[in-house]
């Protein structure tokens, strides 16, 4: 196991109800606050409703950024810097999932940037400040309300880019399961699938001996897919979607990850993918992520990844540890691709309108900085092998 420190600054309110301590965190921080949220999903229901008759009942000041787009855009953050410099913004509060946390990680970063925000993708800037950022979860997935990421796009560009620091954590964070009950289908399934990857990734490592991050995962996992066909079954059952929600937040705030090697290569192919075809973060790892386990896994002439299948099959999807390896371990990734054909997720390009896609041109775009991935690098031919597998 590898050297690291765990430091999770965020704190958190779990459960029915949490809201009724909103008003008493923002005030220990300000009084002028930004309201972030996406393209209206909150206003469907009465959590917008709920929010502003706190902020007005506690006279705190408010200004809204609407529209944040899902896979959210470098103009919405421009946008979100101006209100913040222009009104003396004090902390924003992100109501929504990744892509409204997301922003309001990059717009706080960005308030204290003087040039464009794209800048900061760059790695140049050296920002030391960002503004005090509280979340609202409606959407358990990524779990950008607990960790240090942001992910950005630039559609003009065709970019879509992610940067890491410490302080993009949230300071606070309220997790209502009962917020996520109108999330569709289709993007409950993109959520629990994106659990699913981020759990994958830091399992999926190089790094020896780490037999309590990895039994911490394979709980997680079982967890995903126990609870994951109750929520699909019944999309407002309190108990799955709270576990689902617990299950995210553990999926990426380092407890399975840190002391480990981390292999981010599905997100890698993901981030470039999405660039140029604009479709939803989980449904594309749901269609890569079977066919880059069964590259990797290939013949089993790599015991290390060999014998990782096979905990993988038969910790998490009970195979039993009978006859060949190899053949354990490929039952273990069938049985996985089962679960996510039972739950509705897409499994290839056509299932989300790609057809015939410029190959060459996307590989060239997901090791533009180099071969991917530490549990097996992949060149240039091995990620056009693995979407050729994924048509
Ligand atoms: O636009 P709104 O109104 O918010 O509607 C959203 C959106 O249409 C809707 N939704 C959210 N909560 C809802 C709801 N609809 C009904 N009821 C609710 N309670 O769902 C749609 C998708 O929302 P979005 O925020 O885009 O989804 P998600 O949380 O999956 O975020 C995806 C973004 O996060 C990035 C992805 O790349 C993508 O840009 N990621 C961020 C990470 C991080 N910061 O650590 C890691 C992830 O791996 C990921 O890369
Ligand atoms: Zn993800």
């Amino acid at each position: 196991m590898l050297n690291f420190v765990y430091d999770i600054p965020t704190k958190v309110f779990f459960g029915k109800g949490q809201i009724s301590h909103l008003a008493e965190q923002i005030k220990r921080f300000g009084n002028k606050i930004l309201l972030t949220y996406g393209s209206g999903s909150i206003k469907e229901r009465w959590l917008y409703d709920e929010v502003i008759t706190i902020l007005k009942a506690e006279n705190i000041q408010y200004r809204e950024l609407a529209n944040i787009e899902p896979n959210p855009d470098i103009t919405s953050v421009r946008e979100g810097i101006k209100i913040c410099k222009e009104n003396n913004i004090q902390l924003i509060l992100a109501v929504g999932g990744g892509s409204t946390i997301d922003a309001s990680k990059c717009i706080a970063l960005g308030y204290f940037y003087d040039g464009d925000p794209r800048d900061i993708f760059s790695k140049e800037t050296n920002i030391t400040q960002a503004l005090p950022l509280w979340t609202i979860l409606t959407l358990a997935a990524t779990w950008s309300e607990m960790n240090a990421w942001m992910v950005i796009s630039n559609r003009e560009l065709q970019e879509k880019l992610s940067y890491v620091s410490s302080i993009l954590c949230p300071q606070f964070a309220i997790l209502d399961p009962t917020y996520t009950f109108s999330v569709p289908l289709k993007q409950t399934i993109a959520g629990i699938v994106d659990i699913m990857s981020h759990i994958f990734e830091q399992y999926f490592s190089p790094t020896e001996a780490t037999e309590v991050q990895d039994s911490i995962a394979e709980w997680l996992l079982q967890t995903c897919i126990y609870y994951g066909h109750h929520v699909i079954a019944d999309l407002q059952n309190y108990d799955a979607r709270a576990n689902i929600m617990r299950a995210g937040s553990l999926a990426l705030n380092w407890l399975t990850g840190l002391g480990k090697e981390q292999d981010r290569a599905t997100h890698s192919i993901e981030h470039a993918l999405s660039a140029v075809y604009d479709i939803t973060h989980g449904d594309w790892l749901a269609i890569v992520f079977p066919h880059r386990m069964e590259y990797v896994l290939w013949d089993g002439t790599d015991t290390k990844i060999l014998d990782k299948f096979v905990d993988l099959a038969t910790h998490v999807r009970n195979i039993p540890f009978l006859g060949e390896p190899l053949a354990i371990a490929k039952a273990g990734i069938h049985a996985l691709q089962n679960f996510r054909s039972q739950i509705g997720a897409p499994a290839k390009l056509s299932d989300v309108d790609i057809i015939t896609p410029d190959l060459d041109l996307l590989a060239d775009k997901i090791i533009a900085h180099g071969p991917i991935g530490w549990f097996k690098q992949l060149e240039k031919k091995d990620v056009i092998s693995i979407l050729q597998a994924c048509e």
